[in-house]
């Protein structure tokens, strides 16, 4: 699989388990869901969307593209790193409202449900984004020993990460096949 693809099917996963924290956010704010359930999404965005598919693109297909003439600290590259970063402190937020010990309130439960609201918006718009502009100027821009060198890169990293991401990815559809159920099986 080359790299794109490989990167586009984690898109999926990322979107479907998307969808699965907006419903666990509208479940918050009807009161039918709790604090304890926002841990495997916070496993889940930390280690699989940061750790494993913000990775790659940083240390693979972002670090191609600078090797090639894409600065990193102006245009596209910069816009989708400042986005990775966005992610990570929407993230941060939520785990330390997780790991707080006083049960929440009302105004808890609405703080979280904004913070996922806001960070998976912000996922679907920069995942968007990287789907329709960045990955084809990539494609367009590299050359081919580099795009084979990145293909190659990403082969090895999916190959370094086997447990690990299988792992990940059974938590993804667990969630997904727990809070979106119809989506999940359509999928
Ligand atoms: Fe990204
Ligand atoms: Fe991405």
């Amino acid at each position: 699989m080359d790299i794109f693809e490989q990167l586009k099917r984690e898109h999926g996963l990322i979107l479907d388990v998307m969808d699965a924290f907006d419903a666990y956010a509208q479940g918050l704010l009807a009161g039918s869901e709790d604090q304890h359930g926002l841990s495997p999404f916070i496993v889940f965005v930390s280690d699989y969307m940061d750790g494993l598919h913000h990775a790659a693109e940083e240390k693979i297909l972002f670090r191609a593209m600078n090797e090639h003439g894409f600065a990193a600290e102006v245009g596209p590259i910069s816009v989708m790193l400042r986005e990775h970063d966005s992610g990570r402190s929407f993230t941060e937020t939520l785990a330390a409202m997780e790991a707080a010990n006083a049960s929440w309130t009302g105004v808890s439960r609405a703080r979280a449900a904004h913070a996922i609201a806001a960070l998976s918006g912000l996922l679907r718009a920069h995942i968007a984004q990287e789907e329709r502009m960045l990955y084809p100027l990539a494609c367009q821009a590299l050359p081919e020993h580099a795009l084979r060198a990145i293909n190659a890169e990403g082969e090895r990293l999916v190959r370094e990460q086997g447990p690990l991401r299988l792992e990940l990815e059974r938590l993804g559809l667990e969630l997904c096949g727990r809070f979106t159920p119809k989506a999940a099986s359509v999928a």
